[in-house]
């Protein structure tokens, strides 16, 4: 039986990364995919990361490609393609240019690998995950976006450092958008099963949930040009392999909802059920009257980046 084939579309500093944690997880053998003008670096990372494979036991053949149909037969396509923000820039700041780099993947997706499970990193993601779907036309349980996993990983590991616990004790949700009207949510966080609040005073969560909230900027700036990759790269890689091995883990990611926390039609972070079948399921968990304002305010956030998708279209 061949191996499962994963397609990353974006051979950035993301896009190498998950290349490497795909291979050291042997998920399955992985194409990089960039445009031509990157066909170099792309082929030298892939080289790159084989030769350190012997090294650590593990079995993958990567390669780089030029050509989009080389994606074919992909299980998974992991799509980090698009510019990244730079220091003073917003997520929605990358809307105009990166929405005609979506559209172009998504034809090419739609094209040659109708099939796969479509994981979206690019930003901003919540514009960039309805513009994927609408532009491939694939399912929408085929289809969704990784923000959630990193969101709420950059909140259990601020919770792990306040407590000086490890973070695999740490369990910890984040709803809603991709951007500073994120919703973690304290209340449902718990360190080895106690609850959060019990550990950590209110004023310090409302500081550990605002740090949560601009972690991403927090990089940005410190890193002065593009912003993180090893943990998007690390949240994508724990969606795929979730869809790969069946293993139906409950992860935030952005989902399809209809109807689901009174969504309607929009793609926001919402804990689901990934598995073989793509986005399974999603949970639903009553909120507070507080959590749903929060809610509210996030989901506006994302219809308002989804009507600057519908008014720009790929063309504009
Ligand atoms: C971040 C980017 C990936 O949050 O949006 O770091």
């Amino acid at each position: 039986m061949a191996r499962t084939k994963i397609a990353v579309i974006g051979g950035g500093q993301i896009g190498g990364n998950l290349a490497l944690y795909a291979a050291q997880r042997e998920l399955g053998d992985v194409v990089i995919y960039d445009l031509p003008a990157k066909e170099g670096p792309v082929a030298g990372k892939a080289l790159d990361i084989a030769a350190q494979l012997p090294v650590e036991g593990r079995d993958a053949v990567l390669r780089g490609a030029s050509r989009i149909e080389d994606i074919a037969g992909a299980a998974v396509v992991i799509v980090t393609a698009g510019a990244a923000r730079t220091p003073g820039m917003t997520r929605a700041d990358l809307l105009a240019v990166n929405l005609k780099v979506i559209a172009g993947t998504a034809a090419g997706v739609r094209a040659h690998a109708p099939e796969a499970f479509c994981i979206i990193v690019t930003n901003p993601l919540d514009a960039m995950v309805y513009a994927f779907q609408k532009f491939a036309g694939l399912p929408h349980a085929r289809v969704c976006g990784m923000a959630g996993v990193l969101d709420s990983a950059r909140f259990r590991a601020f919770i792990a450092l306040e407590l000086g616990v490890s973070v695999r004790d740490v369990s910890a949700l984040v709803l809603g958008g991709h951007g500073p009207t994120m919703v973690p949510l304290s209340r449902l966080a718990t360190v080895g099963g106690v609850p959060v609040a019990e550990l950590i005073a209110p004023e310090r969560l409302r500081a550990i949930e605002e740090r949560t909230r601009a972690a991403g900027t927090e990089i940005v700036k410190l890193y002065g040009s593009g912003s993180a990759y090893y943990s998007p790269a690390m949240s994508a890689i724990a969606m795929a392999e979730s869809c790969i091995k069946d293993q139906k883990r409950v992860l935030p990611v952005a989902a399809h909802c209809r109807g689901e926390y009174g969504i309607d039609g929009l793609y926001v972070g919402v804990p689901a059920v990934i598995g073989a079948g793509g986005v399974e399921r999603i949970l639903q968990v009553a909120l507070t009257a507080e959590e749903r304002d929060a809610l509210a305010a996030t989901v506006g956030a994302v219809r308002q980046s989804v009507r600057e998708v519908e008014r720009s279209g790929p063309g504009a």
